[in-house]
């Protein structure tokens, strides 16, 4: 069978549910390669490698499943030169509407040598699996393992005995990342000029990133004709990696100008699936990872930030909508400028007259010598430390709990509600569950609690703890902030302030909403 393709589209081959698998640790649950599987078909993946289904009645389940559920994807099970392991990925792939087998044989010395066949033996074993895989599936690959430390006549004699004996694909693995960019190009070209029978197959590249090239390979294996590359979510794979998709499919949108081929995968689908892969896997992403690292879209120093405020093309090459990211990100830390302070300020609904500012900036610069990253509720803090917070409309009086292992945790609250004096007991599931009810029952109230956190701000069991709250009502966001050594009564302190913050939102209608915090200073 002839594969058709126009000679300036590129065919994605995802194989994260297998080859990514592969990596120590990154086994993933039969669900999650499902949802996983769904995600790659519905961001238009050409062909999802979804397991090797002789290797266990897991992967098995996972690729029946995955090929039956397949939209349009072409489906694809991996097999060893072995006519059980073919007829094992077909019954697995069988089920999908586009279903490929992928049977592979290692056909350097090093990996002639493992199962010890001469070359003609293997050249032999070529043959007759492939042939048995065509007779079951008209859709057929063939990889070459190790293909980039073949022998270069041993490589052109069986690549010309796949496809003569079926394959549709042929498949051009550099197993452990040894090649380089102008060597993959050139064996590509060289292998498609050379062996009969080869224009009327796709080659597709197989890079590990064991030098770090993958994706350098992958784009330069296309530029000498390839035009399927194999890749997976966030470069995962043995040992270094693999070609990462998200790499090549947005170098090939950024950079078409010079590598014109075109792929089908929507981008803007990227970041979502890259969380999905890293949770999933267990393998959380480096942040200056490209595409998809924390960073990749982030700019901290004075220049780059004062850049991006004026325009973003001065320090991005792409756009975060490009990758499903909302916006860039302009953390502020002690490299940051003035004009960036502002910018995040504006963000956070607070204008400031020059002097003021100059002010805030001395004690933001003071605190990011001390702190990694300043966060939106740092700055505010820093902007309304000080303030008189005597006209809040709740105030705590006092608080006692009690807790422990012998039953419930409750609480008795004392709060000052619009000038009177009120108790509250209540249980809970814990202290700060039993006070938070408290509070709710002297001041009843529908916010939704979208953030608790616990920060120790010292060391030691007498530690000063930070507690943010952050409340969310009729699409109003408050956030409060308290510091105390009873991680209890700075919780109290920071839902009480952030119900202020929501209490004085409620009075301004009409405003934009914005986020307004406020810190405890006692
Ligand atoms: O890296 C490799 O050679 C492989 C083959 C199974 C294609 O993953
Ligand atoms: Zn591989």
């Amino acid at each position: 069978m002839t594969q058709a393709i126009e000679q300036d589209r590129v065919l994605i081959f995802d194989t994260t549910l297998r080859d990514g698998e592969q990596s120590p640790g990154a086994t993933m649950t039969h669900e999650e390669k499902l949802e996983i599987a769904e995600l790659l078909d519905d961001m238009g993946v050409d062909i999802i490698e979804a397991g090797f289904p002789i290797a266990s009645e897991g992967d098995f389940r996972a690729v029946s499943e995955i090929a039956r559920r397949s939209k349009q994807a072409v489906i694809c099970g991996l097999a060893r030169a072995q006519l059980p392991d073919i007829d094992r990925a077909w019954e697995a792939v069988q089920h999908a509407a586009r279903p490929r087998i992928h049977t592979f044989i290692g056909t350097s010395p090093l990996h002639r040598a493992i199962p010890n066949l001469t070359m003609d033996e293997m050249a032999d074993r070529i043959h007759d699996t492939v042939t048995h895989a065509r007779n079951l599936c008209d859709n057929v690959q063939w990889s070459p393992m190790d293909a980039t430390r073949t022998e270069w006549d041993y490589l052109c004699r069986v690549v010309e005995i796949a496809i003569k004996a079926g394959a549709t694909t042929i498949n051009i693995p550099d197993t452990v990342g040894y090649t380089a960019p102008v060597e993959s190009a050139d064996l590509i070209r060289r292998l498609i000029d050379t062996v009969p029978g080869a224009d009327e197959v796709i080659f597709a590249t197989h890079c590990h990133n064991d030098l770090g090239l993958a994706t350098a390979n992958s784009l330069a294996a296309v530029a000498g004709g390839a035009r399927q590359i194999e890749c997976t979510i966030n470069g995962l794979g043995e040992r270094a990696g693999n070609t990462a998709l998200e790499e090549v499919v947005m170098a090939l949108k950024v950079r078409a100008d010079i590598m014109p081929w075109r792929t089908q995968v929507d981008s803007t689908k990227i970041m979502n699936i890259s969380r999905r892969v890293a949770s999933a896997s267990g393998f959380a992403v480096q942040f200056n990872k490209a595409i998809v690292g924390k960073n990749a879209f982030a700019h901290e120093s004075g220049i780059h930030q004062d850049g991006m405020l004026k325009n973003a093309e001065t320090f991005e090459i792409m756009r975060p909508a490009d990758v499903g990211l909302a916006a860039s990100s302009l953390p502020l830390g002690k490299h940051s400028g003035r004009a960036a302070l502002r910018a995040k300020l504006r963000d956070l609904g607070v204008e400031l007259a020059d002097n003021q500012l100059k002010d805030v900036f001395v004690r933001f610069k003071d605190l990011a010598d001390r702190k990694k990253e300043v966060y939106d509720e740092d700055i505010l803090a820093l902007v309304h430390a000080g303030e008189d917070a005597a006209n809040d409309a709740l105030q705590l009086k006092s608080l006692s709990v009690t807790c422990g292992t012998g039953g419930p945790a409750s609480a008795t609250l004392v709060m000052e509600v619009e000038g009177t004096q009120k108790t509250a007991t209540q249980t809970g599931d814990g202290p700060v569950d039993a006070t938070f009810k408290a509070v709710r029952e002297l001041h009843p109230n529908e916010a939704h609690l979208q953030l608790y956190q616990v920060h120790a701000v010292t060391e030691g069991t007498d530690a000063q703890a930070t507690v943010s709250v952050r409340l969310e009502e009729d699409g109003n966001i408050a956030t409060g902030q308290s510091a105390d050594t009873d991680t209890v009564v700075a919780s109290a302190k920071a839902y009480i302030n952030a119900l202020n913050r929501l209490i004085v939102r409620r009075g301004k209608t009409g405003q934009d909403r914005r986020e307004i915090s406020y810190r405890d200073v006692s």
